[in-house]
């Protein structure tokens, strides 16, 4: 395996699902010196461009949410990075991706929705809750600064998760954004004021489902994918309220509890870990296209493909 000093991801030799052999599969490009102090250059052709972080130093050796316990020490570091892998590779056929380096010691940087929140050339660099993420987040602030952001200040004592917990609804102005379980209550009032943007503050009720973006997937075209049960009941009148029934897509807790609402969503495809025949028909129905790439060495840490992930074009 070769590595590169800049990013330190590596070229794993790895073949998609579904391929049939190496000649007929072009392998992730890696990273250039150039393209990772100049990513917001080129874009892919729908204009999206993802952070992920490579999982070279991924592992559970703590414990900050239920999906880690009994986990320390038992993730599969080869299966870990060809998963990644594979969700790098079907990512990178709809979307440009920067990679920000991983960290030794820092074994969940690898979930890049918690970087931050991006809008425009504005970010929010995540205040974690836990000690533990707490050492992630200059290397975060360093990344969005050299990257060109503008970083907007963020109070001390309000922890927030961003991308985790603040997600863009797809159709109408607005941001939603869980607290309560990670991000403090305070949250979804001071991204409003910083964004100017309207936000709907959902409180996560279900310790499983400890950040938005485990239970809660806004689509395109105003649909919604999500589990109502990890909302309280006033969370789930203003879901109600906003997102019209049709437009609604409930998940069943075994779907929920597969992580499919950790969903990445670009260009009709639906990225994530696993979904039942009946739900994938539903999001076929919705006019969408499920892509199932497997992501267990993660589950066991708590995330799946959108925690993997932070869409650094957002408007
Ligand atoms: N172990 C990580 C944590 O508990 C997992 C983070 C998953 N990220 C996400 N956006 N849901 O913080």
């Amino acid at each position: 395996m070769t590595k590169s000093l800049e990013t330190g991801f590596e070229n794993l030799d790895l073949l998609p699902p579904g391929a049939g052999n190496a000649a007929t599969w072009e392998k992730p490009r890696p990273e250039t010196a150039s393209e990772i102090t100049a990513p917001q250059r080129e874009l892919s052709p729908g204009g999206q461009r993802i952070l992920m972080c490579s999982p070279e130093h991924f592992e559970v050796d703590y414990i900050i949410n239920p999906w880690m316990e009994n986990q320390v020490g038992k993730t599969n570091p080869a299966l870990a990075r060809e998963q990644w892998a594979n969700l790098r590779w079907h990512l990178s056929e709809e979307t440009a991706i920067s990679l920000v380096a991983p960290e030794p010691g820092l074994p969940d940087m690898v979930f890049t929705a918690n970087a931050g929140m991006v809008i425009g050339k504005t970010a929010i660099i995540s205040r974690f809750r836990t000690e533990e993420r707490r050492l992630e987040e200059p290397l975060f602030r360093n990344w969005f600064k050299q990257h060109g952001f503008v970083i907007a200040p963020w109070p001390e004592e309000v922890p927030f998760e961003g991308a985790g917990d603040a997600l863009l609804d797809r159709a109408r102005p607005l941001i939603w954004c869980g607290y309560g379980l990670r991000s403090g209550e305070g949250a979804p009032r001071l991204l409003e004021t910083i964004f100017g943007r309207r936000t709907v503050g959902l409180r996560l009720v279900d310790p499983r489902f400890y950040h938005l973006d485990t239970c809660f997937c806004p689509l395109a075209d105003g649909w919604l994918l999500y589990y109502p049960p990890a909302f309280d009941r006033d969370s789930q009148e203003a879901i109600a309220t906003l997102v019209p029934p049709e437009k609604r897509i409930g998940v069943g807790e075994n779907d929920a509890l597969l992580f499919a609402c950790n969903a990445v969503d670009i260009n009709g495809r639906i990225f994530m870990n696993s979904a039942s025949e009946p739900l994938q028909e539903r999001l076929r129905a919705a006019g969408f296209q499920p892509v199932l790439t497997p992501l267990t060495e993660f589950i066991k840490a708590g995330g799946a493909a959108k925690c993997l992930t932070l869409k650094l074009v957002e408007t």
